[in-house]
């Protein structure tokens, strides 16, 4: 079947969908993104995402591509003709197209894309294996609240990992303390079984499925804490894992090459996978 994206207010075959040379996107990275998951025909933490998406274009000075209502529209018109049942969509908003310039140009348009595409079915068993991470120095910059499109750090960070055979690289300040993943939230659920994520602030990306799981282990009295953590921590936690719109809770097995807790998926990280499979039914 023939993937259709949607490029300024066109649906557009995937193979001929392409946005001007000097789009500010692709010539700065003066952009912003979201990611949203599609379970089962529905689009998880719709609002969260539309939210966050709005901050990150605040934060940047790019209007409002369309009003929340149309982008709606848009989003499910993206999913109904690429037939997407479980998936994901990526909205990408940039400044538009202008001469190469650095400061804002006076005229230029904000660019809109989505596309969207298949992936596999949640599925529990699969939702508990466990993946391995690596710590590598963060050198992004002090501002990683917003969702911009300048991933090359990231980018570099998740071929290191990948090459390393790790499913993520943990990001660590000169602290010591780690900040996120490159693509997912940093959890650990301490020796004392407090489960712990990095707070909001500048050094991260104030992930959606963040604070869904933050608020599912409230209402099932799960002790936890919005906090920084260290690396030597989490190599000592009992628990850990992962979390984002794709990666939803993704329980981490080993922290360089070093089994956390027995290695397995932990007690805690196994409640909330369940927890978080309903919150995305709906339940
Ligand atoms: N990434 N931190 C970073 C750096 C991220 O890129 C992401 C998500 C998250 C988790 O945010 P959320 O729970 O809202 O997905 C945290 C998306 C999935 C991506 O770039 O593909």
């Amino acid at each position: 079947m023939s993937r259709i994206a949607y490029v300024n207010g066109r649906y557009l075959p995937h193979a001929r969908a392409s946005v001007h040379v000097e789009d500010r996107g692709y010539q700065f990275g003066d952009g912003v993104y979201e990611v949203v998951l599609i379970h089962r025909g529905r689009l998880v933490d719709e609002d969260g995402h539309l939210d966050r998406l709005d901050r990150s274009l605040q934060e940047i000075r790019i209007a409002p591509p369309m009003a929340r209502a149309p982008m709606r529209a848009v989003m499910r018109e993206v999913i109904r003709r690429n037939r997407i049942e479980d998936g994901m969509i990526y909205m990408q908003v940039t400044r538009g197209v202008a001469r190469r310039d650095h400061p804002f140009p006076k005229a230029a348009k904000p660019a809109l894309v989505m596309t969207a595409r298949a992936l596999t079915p949640f599925d529990p068993a699969t939702a508990r294996t466990g993946v391995e991470a690596i710590t590598i120095p963060d050198i992004r910059w002090k501002r990683c609240d917003i969702k911009t499109i300048g991933l090359l750090p990231n980018v570099l960070g998740k071929q290191q990992a990948r090459e390393a055979g790790a499913y993520e690289a943990w990001l660590v300040a000169e602290d010591g303390t780690v900040t996120e993943g490159t693509s997912s939230n940093a959890w650990i659920v301490t020796r004392e079984g407090e489960l712990v994520t990095r707070n909001l602030s500048g050094a991260i990306l104030g992930g959606i499925t963040r604070r869904a799981i933050l608020d599912l282990a409230r209402a099932a009295g799960v002790r936890f804490a919005e906090r920084a953590f260290t690396v030597a921590e989490a190599k000592a936690a009992r628990e850990a894992f992962v979390s984002s719109a794709t990666s939803l809770v993704k329980p981490v097995v080993r922290l360089d090459g070093q089994s956390i807790g027995n290695g397995h998926v932990g007690e805690i990280t196994d409640r909330l996978i369940a927890l978080y499979a309903a919150h995305m039914a709906g339940r």
